[in-house]
């Protein structure tokens, strides 16, 4: 099977080089929208993470009659104050969003007379609710549950009242009941102070002290005074850390390279993950540091490194939760062993992410093991292989998928769509880092290679079939790696008209490879998918997609992968140039234009054409070289085989012979 960048053995090098602004920070613009709808006025945010998450949030808030406008990099909100907000009509849908849930339950239960019924998706109606409930009850706000006895999950109504102040000892390092109990306290004027174990993410704290509202931190926790009043602020939106952090675990575990990770949101609260893996021996370093908005800002600057395997615990906990599914993936690659302890945490998270991390990582061969409040791992240089089952949680999504585009490591994943929760353009973002083979560290395959290009209607693919089974090699069909992209997005809620290579590529780890006898061929969720991509939706759409760069480079990643595997005959575009420039025998085949046309037109009609017909097509063949000319370029190491009065027996007997000649000179 292969992934996203399934590139290959281990003799290939993953070189990464570039800039990556990861998207906005998913708490912050959570908490923009909200505080925005409570000021009265205009309130802009930039920037804004436009994900699955903070669209739940986005909804709700609408529906209680805030004017969020449609989420886009730059909005206006104009706030009416929470005084104006009304019950919601029907309930509100949170989706997968556990701070949309626990910090708009916070908000209803401060507001007099208005109530709302929250709904979520399976995963987060599994979450518990009872921590925000516990205190908003003693508060006097009414929290009702649906489920069985003792069930403290989705649905869940509230009907807010007039509370009464409140200091809570709260058990766990949350921010979502921190934030939960600042917002009952704001929207109905009482004090709240809220104490914690160890400190939990402030950007709360840190946006309401820039909105004007007098809060007080401490050692231990956080005061509010009572009647604060929430002013309109423009809002930029700096880049999610815990997003950016997957771009910096691929950095360290690459061979050579460096990335700029820029406008990253450097929150005490939340590096953690950054501490772990400078601890764990990752040369990453920050520059360009300022303060944007209360949020300190920087460029994280990454290299690869030598890693050892590192202990995880105690109150460095809640600076890393949400990447700790990313660092056990990273300690799989790092020498020795590594702990992580107290994160139970984690078993309440978007899935348990303690015994779905731990599950995933065992499927593909790594040595993992469950501890209660964590887990443990022993880093190796195996290569890992198999099939990850995400459970809908976009964190373990991306942190597999990282693993996924390293050197010998061959992943596919189920459900690699539900990155849209946080990040939705990561995998296009992934392939763009992870980039094009380049004449250093292109692969050293041992097979044998053979490369077949050639103009439109050349008539290389079928010739290259031939070729293959004569020679009893696989053939690669790299059209149908394009096909089944193109029929995962035709299956997709997306319009043909709204693809780009982010949405195409979205799809790409649930490619995975299949060998039969006689070929190497895509299989989808890991079964074989043959017929349904020759169908004509398929047919139509094909070739827009196939000239999208990023999914080339796809394909290409695929194609090296085969060959990694077995001897091949591959054709297509660029393959004797960009995908194989070390190919063991390359083969450029053209025709004269005619004959290409009636070659094509015999193929279509299933007939001899006239020439009034081979002449139309003709001028289209023509028309598409002069498209093509940048792709169709020779190698310069290519033989060239001038086809026009050849048939195909003739031009394959050619083919072999020039084969067999170069295979026994190289032995
Ligand atoms: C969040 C707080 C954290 C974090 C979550 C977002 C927030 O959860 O895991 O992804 O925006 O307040 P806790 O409330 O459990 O700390």
């Amino acid at each position: 099977m292969a992934a996203l960048s399934g590139v290959g053995d281990t003799n290939r090098r993953l070189v990464v080089r570039g800039v990556v602004r990861a998207p906005g920070d998913k708490s912050i613009s959570h908490r923009s929208l909200i505080f925005s709808a409570l000021a009265v006025g205009q309130s802009r945010v930039r920037a804004l993470l436009q994900s699955a998450d903070v669209q739940a949030t986005a909804r709700a808030l609408r529906a209680m009659g805030a004017g969020i406008p449609p989420l886009g990099a730059d909005i206006v909100i104009n706030g009416i104050g929470a005084d104006a907000l009304r019950s919601p009509r029907e309930a509100l849908d949170c989706a997968n969003s556990g701070t949309t849930t626990r910090l708009l339950a916070g908000l209803v239960a401060g507001l007099a007379g208005r109530r709302a019924r929250f709904e979520g998706d399976a995963s987060l109606s599994r979450r518990p609710m009872r921590r925000i409930a516990a205190p908003l009850r003693a508060m006097g706000a009414r929290i009702e549950f649906e489920g069985p006895e003792g069930h403290d999950g989705l649905p869940m109504s509230v009907t807010g009242g007039a509370l009464s102040p409140i200091a809570w000892d709260n058990p766990h390092a949350s921010a979502q009941v921190k934030g939960a109990l600042i917002l009952a306290g704001l929207a109905s004027g009482v004090a709240v102070e809220v104490r914690e174990p160890a400190r939990s993410r402030d950007h709360s704290e840190r946006m309401l002290a820039a909105r004007g509202v007098a809060v007080d931190v401490f050692d231990g926790g956080v005061r509010i005074a009572e009647a604060q009043h929430v002013q309109p602020l423009d809002v930029d939106v700096p880049a999610d850390p815990s997003s950016a952090a997957f771009f910096t675990a691929l950095a360290a575990l690459a061979d050579e390279g460096e990335l700029r990770l820029t406008d990253v949101c450097l929150n005490p609260t939340r590096t953690g993950a950054f501490d772990v893996l400078v601890r764990m021996g990752v040369p990453l370093r920050i520059e360009d540091e300022r303060v944007v908005g209360g949020e300190n800002v920087g460029t994280v600057v990454v290299r690869p490194g030598q890693l050892s395997g590192m202990h995880i615990g105690g109150d460095e906990i809640p600076r890393c939760i949400d990447e700790l599914p990313l660092l056990a993936c990273v300690a799989t690659r790092a020498q020795g062993e590594t702990r992580i302890t107290d994160a139970g945490e984690l078993r309440v998270k978007e899935s348990d992410r303690i015994s779905a991390v731990v599950e995933n990582l065992r499927a593909l061969g790594a040595d993992a093991e469950e501890l209660p409040d964590g887990m443990r791992i022993v880093g190796s240089a195996k290569p890992l292989q198999g099939h990850v089952t995400t459970h809908g949680d976009h964190r373990l999504a991306m942190a597999f998928g990282i693993l996924g585009a390293l050197p010998g490591n061959h992943i596919t994943i189920d459900d690699p769509e539900c990155v849209a929760v946080s990040y939705p353009t990561f995998w296009s973002d992934l392939a763009r880092v992870v980039g094009p083979v380049s004449p250093t560290n292109a692969v050293t395959s041992t097979h044998l290679v053979i490369a077949i290009d050639g103009p439109a209607a050349s008539g290389k693919s079928s010739t290259a079939q031939w070729v293959a089974q004569r020679l009893g090699v696989r053939h690669v069909d790299s059209g149908a790696f394009y096909r089944a992209l193109t029929y995962l997005a035709l299956h997709s809620n997306v319009e043909p008209e709204r693809w780009d290579e982010s949405e195409l590529l979205t799809h790409a780890p649930r490619v995975g490879q299949r060998m039969t006898e006689r070929s190497v061929l895509p299989s989808v969720d890991g079964a074989a998918i043959d017929a349904p991509l020759r169908d004509r939706p398929v047919t139509e759409q094909v070739s827009r997609v196939a000239q999208m760069p990023l999914v080339r480079e796809w394909v290409n990643a695929q194609v090296r992968h085969a060959a990694e595997a077995s001897d091949v005959v591959v054709d297509g575009r660029d393959i004797g140039t960009a995908v194989f420039p070390r190919a063991t025998l390359k083969v450029f085949l053209i025709a004269d234009p005619w004959e290409r046309a009636r070659r094509r037109l015999v193929q279509r009609l299933g007939r001899q054409p006239d020439d009034p017909e081979i002449a139309e097509e003709t001028e289209a063949l023509v028309a598409r070289d002069a498209l093509d000319a940048t792709q169709s370029a020779p190698a310069r190491d290519a033989i060239t085989i001038d086809t026009t009065a050849l048939t195909q027996e003739e031009q394959v007997d050619r083919i072999v012979a020039l084969a067999r000649a170069t295979r026994r000179s190289a032995t």
